[in-house]
């Protein structure tokens, strides 16, 4: 059985897993999961997911307002974020980002994307990067902060991924590597350095084929890893292991 599967990215916290959340949190490390990072959306997700990462050991959180999320954010929301990432557990400020695939008003996006960029650089904290379809406003924030960190759900091309490695930051896949139109992951896949290869389940969405379309969690990154191996020429463990390591080192965890 493969082990050492480290989740960098997901969501635990959503409704998908209402009914079965604590059987399974309860299952994964059993199933080979040594480590899984679920992201906060808004304060009171951070606040959540703070609550799984205080019951079990091998899950860790992030703090942060991501695009889709900034309805009720309150006026002092950096103070909070910044008391949240006091805690032990809570390792990055994130997910936060650009969405341009919905309509929600671009300025107010930016605005508090850079404030929280401040933030994460001010302390010293990764972050948690979602860019969808918005690589170029994306890219020039986080050219101008240089934050240490994350784009998870990597989508871009090859060259961009050299650009996002060249700031210091790593990028993680996941599921969509699997998919017959995934050209572009499948060549970062085959490219990324690999010190800066995470991987992740977006759970519950974007499960890998032959899952596509089922609420994901973190065991089936085993499929993720095994396809990334079949394009490295490793063995899926060795894949694991690679990525759990760059998980540990770029979020800090002593032992995952
Ligand atoms: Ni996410």
């Amino acid at each position: 059985m493969l082990n050492n599967i480290f989740d960098a990215h997901c969501h635990y916290d959503d409704k998908w897993f209402d009914e079965d959340r604590t059987q399974l949190l309860e299952l994964l490390p059993k199933a080979g999961v040594s480590g899984v990072i679920t992201n906060a959306t808004d304060l009171r997700s951070a606040e959540v997911i703070r609550g799984y990462a205080e019951k079990y050991p091998y899950i860790y959180f992030t703090a942060g307002f991501h695009p889709e999320n900034l309805d009720d954010m309150p006026d002092d929301y950096l103070d909070r974020l910044a008391q949240l990432l006091k805690h032990p557990k809570c390792v990055a400020l994130g997910e936060i980002g650009l969405d341009y695939h919905w309509d929600i008003p671009r300025d107010l996006q930016l605005r508090v994307f850079e404030e929280q960029l401040q933030l994460a650089v001010g302390l010293g904290v990764p972050v948690v990067i979602h860019d969808r379809e918005a690589h170029g406003d994306t890219m020039s924030l986080l050219r101008k902060y240089r934050p240490k960190g994350l784009m998870h759900c990597f989508s871009g091309s090859v060259d961009l991924m050299r650009e996002v490695i060249s700031l210091g930051m790593s990028i993680s896949l996941g599921g969509v590597v699997t998919f017959k139109n995934a050209r572009h992951s499948v060549e970062c896949a085959a490219q990324v350095p690999a010190d800066r290869l995470l991987l992740e389940t977006d759970a519950p969405y974007m499960s890998p084929v032959p899952l596509r379309g089922k609420r994901n969690d973190s065991r089936n990154i085993a499929l993720v890893a095994e396809k990334i191996a079949e394009i490295r020429g490793l063995t899926a463990q060795e894949v694991l292991d690679i990525t759990a390591e760059n998980a540990a080192e770029l979020f800090g965890i002593k032992n995952p």
